[in-house]
């Protein structure tokens, strides 16, 4: 296994199951890389990451109906399987698990797995009802596939958040691992939603990561934030991003009373054309 060949694809969770039980009877350790599919050199980075760490490695793919609002893009969020599953040849990637909806839900949603706290702040305010969707859903698939290590993207900062602190409440056994953001040339986050920006939109969303490297700088240097963060917001309108929050908070709780902490989060949610982007810096302020 690792060997950069064609990975095998699994729909039912026995299957994955009972691969999964022949792995580790072999000794084999676990990766996994949860996805919505729609796969691009970002999550590539995470299955790299993963096998650096385990022997093999599952990748999901799944487009959570859970985690989308009734008025967000679930019905057009980018399925392509057959691409995905080309890229992950290349890769160390040793099985995919694509489940249908009722795999993942057999009985419909009853057990919900919520952290109010975490979830209904940032992009919990805005997208309501969204983190319990992710981790109820991440719950399931931890459950299904056992792994050793999951690897999850730093660009999803309070995803990540919500995840470390539900497996540390559920004492799930797993390490969860964050990845770096893979970006663009242009400092563009890699995201499956910049399908939706046009060439000119690719360029203009650029100017979410410059902003946050600017509020950045502004933080080290002790200066006015808040005064830069307020020309931003307005350089940002003036873009044609409608923003959703452009904030600075605890790197740890992702709470508002980032000025002791010892590292800052600066936070960004915003739509530009059809697509809703996030990007985040995390700032050392240990002085
Ligand atoms: O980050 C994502 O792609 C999704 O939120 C995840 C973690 C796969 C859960 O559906």
């Amino acid at each position: 296994m690792k060997s950069n060949s064609s990975p095998i694809i699994l729909n039912t969770v026995s299957d994955l199951r009972a691969f999964l039980t022949l792995a580790r009877g072999n000794g084999k350790t676990v990766g996994f890389v949860p996805t919505m599919g729609n796969l691009h050199q970002g999550h590539l980075d995470l299955v790299n990451k993963a096998s650096d760490m385990t022997d093999i490695v599952v990748v999901s793919i799944f487009v959570n109906p859970m985690q989308f609002g009734p008025h967000e893009d679930f019905d057009a969020y980018p399925r392509t399987l057959n691409a995905d599953c080309e890229a992950l040849n290349n890769h160390p990637c040793d099985a995919v698990f694509a489940p249908t909806v009722r795999e993942v839900y057999p009985k419909g949603v009853n057990t919900e797995i919520d952290l109010p706290s975490l979830s209904t702040i940032l992009c919990g305010h805005h997208r309501p009802g969204h983190f319990k969707g992710v981790a109820t859903v991440v719950t399931k698939l931890l459950n299904i596939v056992q792994p050793d290590v999951a690897v999850f993207g730093n660009k999803d900062y309070q995803q990540l958040q919500v995840i470390q602190t539900m497996v540390a409440d559920l004492l799930i056994p797993v390490t969860i691992v964050g990845a770096d953001t893979t970006r663009e040339p242009n400092g563009l986050a890699m995201s499956s939603r910049n399908a939706y920006l046009s060439a000119e939109e690719k360029e203009t969303a650029a100017m979410l990561y410059a902003t946050l490297k600017r509020i950045g700088d502004a933080l080290r240097s002790d200066s006015r934030v808040s005064t830069t963060l307020k020309q931003e917001k307005e350089r940002l309108t003036a873009a044609g991003f409608v923003l959703d929050y452009l904030e600075i908070r605890d790197a740890q709780d992702l709470s508002k009373s980032y000025v002791e902490a010892d590292s800052a989060v600066i936070l960004v949610a915003a739509k530009l054309g059809r697509a809703r982007l996030i990007d985040n810096l995390v700032i050392e302020l240990k002085r």
